[in-house]
């Protein structure tokens, strides 16, 4: 087969004689594996589930959640290069002293069982399923305000939650009030859902007890080492760059013409005027 032919000396593949690729994509995915030195064999039997790659990060943490990372270092095991990154909170205390990690999966797949939310979000995707209806004046600012409230158990937010949402509309608009009595109800028992699952006050477990590392919105993550902040001695820094991780498509733009390429600007146009 032609494609075969045109297969190089691949430096880590562990199959047996010569790999055979069906197709010309087959090949190039063999060859990207291989530059980065990823064992890997045609229609393998088995499968690695811890790989050692080539490039090992190490850092120090200075909190137990590993949020503040002063101390950061990169090694290419191959090429031998290796970087100390630190950020300006680091006082070059001796090394010895503190524990070093090593970055693994769960330094960014931390999430601890399912997702917590924070209620932003939480209320934000409420309103898209339309579990909160929208059109309800500050039904987004009430009910963060309601959510956030330190409910001593979650039989006092079952009781409170309700009854705050009701006095709220009760009280400020009351003809409304009447008018969108059920609407009102199903506001306070959404929110109730939302804050039930992912407050628990016996187990201290409130918003943002478990960061998310996967992202850098809402809690630091990338930005724990990727804040343009860690430098090396030279002066060489951990990428802040937002396009080293992003394709930014559109920036502050109303109706940005990429959501039209995307087909997706008449289901957002729908969803905003609901
Ligand atoms: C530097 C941070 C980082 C490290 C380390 C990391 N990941 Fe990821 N991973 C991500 C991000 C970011 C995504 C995309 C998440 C998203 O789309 O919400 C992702 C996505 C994934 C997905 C796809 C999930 C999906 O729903 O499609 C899998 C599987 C995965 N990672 C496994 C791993 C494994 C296994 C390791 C360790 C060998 C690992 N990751 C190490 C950041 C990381
Ligand atoms: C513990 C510190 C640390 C964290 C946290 C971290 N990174 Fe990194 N990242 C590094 C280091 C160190 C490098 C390599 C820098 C170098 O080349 O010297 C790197 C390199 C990268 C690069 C390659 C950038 C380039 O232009 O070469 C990408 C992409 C990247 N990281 C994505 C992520 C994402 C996405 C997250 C968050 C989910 C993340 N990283 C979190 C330390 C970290
Ligand atoms: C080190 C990699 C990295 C850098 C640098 C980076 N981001 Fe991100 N960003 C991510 C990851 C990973 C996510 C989460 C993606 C996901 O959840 O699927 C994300 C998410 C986002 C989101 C979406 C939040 C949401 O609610 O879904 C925005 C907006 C964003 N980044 C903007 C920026 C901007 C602006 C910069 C530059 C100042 C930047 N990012 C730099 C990796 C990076």
């Amino acid at each position: 087969m032609g494609v075969a032919e045109e297969a190089p000396d691949f430096q880590v593949f562990r199959g047996p004689g010569r790999p055979r690729f069906a197709n010309r994509a087959e090949l190039e995915c063999a060859k990207l594996l291989d530059y980065y030195g990823v064992p890997w064999d045609y229609e393998p039997t088995t499968f690695v589930l811890l790989a050692l790659w080539l490039c090992q990060v190490h850092f120090v943490a200075s909190d137990p959640a590993r949020q503040t990372i002063p101390w950061v270092e990169y090694r290419n095991t191959r090429t031998g290069l290796r970087r100390e990154y630190r950020s300006q909170d680091w006082t070059s205390r001796p090394l010895q002293n503190v524990p070093l990690f090593e970055m693994q999966c769960v330094d960014c797949h931390n999430r601890p069982t399912h997702s917590f939310e924070l209620p932003e979000q939480a209320l934000d995707k409420a309103l898209v399923l339309g579990e909160i209806p929208v059109g309800l004046p500050f039904v987004k600012k009430k009910g963060i305000e309601l959510l956030k409230v330190n409910y001593a158990t979650n039989t006092e937010a079952a009781e409170k939650i309700p009854k705050e949402l009701d006095g709220f509309y009760r009280q400020n608009y009351p003809n409304l009030y009447t008018q969108r009595a059920s609407d009102i109800g199903r506001t306070a028992q959404a929110l109730l859902a939302i804050y039930n699952r992912n407050v628990f006050p016996d187990l201290k477990v409130s918003w943002g007890t478990y960061p998310n590392n996967l992202g850098h919105v809402d809690f630091p993550g990338c930005f724990r080492c990727h804040d343009g902040g860690h430098a090396t001695a030279e002066g060489e820094s951990i990428t802040g760059e937002c396009n080293s991780c992003h394709e930014t498509l559109a920036s502050d733009e109303a109706s940005p013409d990429i959501l039209k390429k995307l087909g997706i600007a008449e289901r957002i146009a729908a969803i905003q005027k609901r």
